[in-house]
Order: structure tokens, then C-alpha cells, then sequence
């Protein structure tokens, strides 16, 4: 990677630290990264700006760590359009909680939100903003999530609480 990729990979891109997206997979075991480059993608496959993921099938057990400017609203309305036909998507957002598109997406999902800030990966220091995993459910995961757990307000698996949900710890 050119030093100006890494410096702007520093800047914009908010790549996710690889251990907190390791301790995910673990879980999860992730088929496709959707938004990515060569150069960060987290999974060997993987859709580029090139790809346009917005315009793709995404399918599997999906992580999704979006673009951070005004684009994050389509990205959000996508995996949980994409969870309704079947896949799971791993959502890592900023938690933007007085925005339209948390209101409108983010709150259909299991929302887990993270205690400090994540340091992103190649970043000095930690994110001036607090971070969300955001989980739309969907196939055979949803059923099983369904399944196990009652879904309702308040319950571990229906959002707002992380009791009972095991995730990575963010890296202040
Ligand atoms: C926050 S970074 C996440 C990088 C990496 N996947 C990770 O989790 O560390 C978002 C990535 O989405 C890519 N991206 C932007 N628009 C995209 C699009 N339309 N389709 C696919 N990827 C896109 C950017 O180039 C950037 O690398």
C-alpha cells in the first residue's frame, strides 16, 4: 500500500481492527465482505466501489462495515433489504442514534452498542465517534435466533441490551 493509501485509508476509510473482526467471525463465520478494497477486505470474497455492492446479491452470513459519509443511509436500507431475502448481515456503524437512517434500519436490527471507542485499523488513536453492531437477522441464522429466543422488546436477542450476547470488547 502507497503511504497516501494508508494516510487515507487513516482518514476515511475506518477500517475494521482485525482482532474485534476476528472475535465476529469466530461466530459468525462470514461468507462476503460488502464493502471493501483489496487492500482492506476482511473476507476472500469481498465487493469493491468497482463492484458497486449496492447493485449486488449479497448472500451468506454478511459483514458490513459501510462507507461513513451520507452513503450509509443506502448501505443500511440494503442489508436489511438483503436480510429480508435471506442473509444475515453484520452491520458495524457509527452510532448515529438521532439520524433517519438509524431510525428507519438500525432499529430492525439486534442493535449491540459499544462500550468506548474502537480504535480502527492503522489509526492512531481511538474513533471520535462511539460504534454499533447492528444485526439483521435473516435465512436460517434468523429462524434459529427466532427460534431460540422470544422476540420481543427488550429480550437479549430483540435489541437495545447486550446482556447475554457475547461480542469483543471495543479497544479504548
Ligand atoms: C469502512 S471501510 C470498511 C473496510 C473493510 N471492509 C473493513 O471492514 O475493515 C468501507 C469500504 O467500503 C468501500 N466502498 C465504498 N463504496 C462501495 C460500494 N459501492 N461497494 C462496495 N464497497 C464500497 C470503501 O472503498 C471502503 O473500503
Amino acid at each position: 500500500m502507497t503511504l497516501e493509501a494508508l494516510l487515507s485509508s487513516r482518514n476515511t476509510e475506518w477500517a475494521t481492527p482485525q482482532d474485534f473482526f476476528d472475535e465476529l467471525d469466530a461466530i459468525f463465520h462470514f461468507d462476503l465482505d460488502a464493502c471493501a478494497t483489496p487492500d482492506n477486505a476482511k473476507c476472500p470474497r469481498y465487493f469493491t466501489p468497482a463492484d458497486n455492492a449496492l447493485q449486488m446479491r449479497w448472500e451468506g452470513v454478511v459483514w458490513m462495515n459501510p462507507p461513513y459519509g451520507r452513503e450509509i443511509s443506502a448501505f443500511m436500507k440494503k442489508a436489511f433489504e438483503e436480510s429480508q431475502l435471506g442473509s444475515t448481515v453484520v452491520c458495524l456503524v457509527p452510532s448515529r442514534t438521532d439520524t433517519e437512517w438509524w431510525h428507519r434500519y438500525a432499529r430492525q436490527g439486534q442493535i449491540i452498542f459499544l462500550r468506548g471507542r474502537l480504535r480502527f485499523q492503522g489509526a492512531e488513536h481511538a474513533a471520535p465517534f462511539p460504534s454499533a453492531i447492528v444485526i439483521f437477522w435473516g435465512g436460517r441464522l434468523g429462524k434459529a435466533v427466532r427460534g431460540a429466543t422470544p422476540w420481543s422488546p427488550g429480550s437479549a436477542a430483540a435489541g437495545g441490551s447486550t446482556s447475554g450476547t457475547q461480542v469483543p470488547k471495543a479497544r479504548c
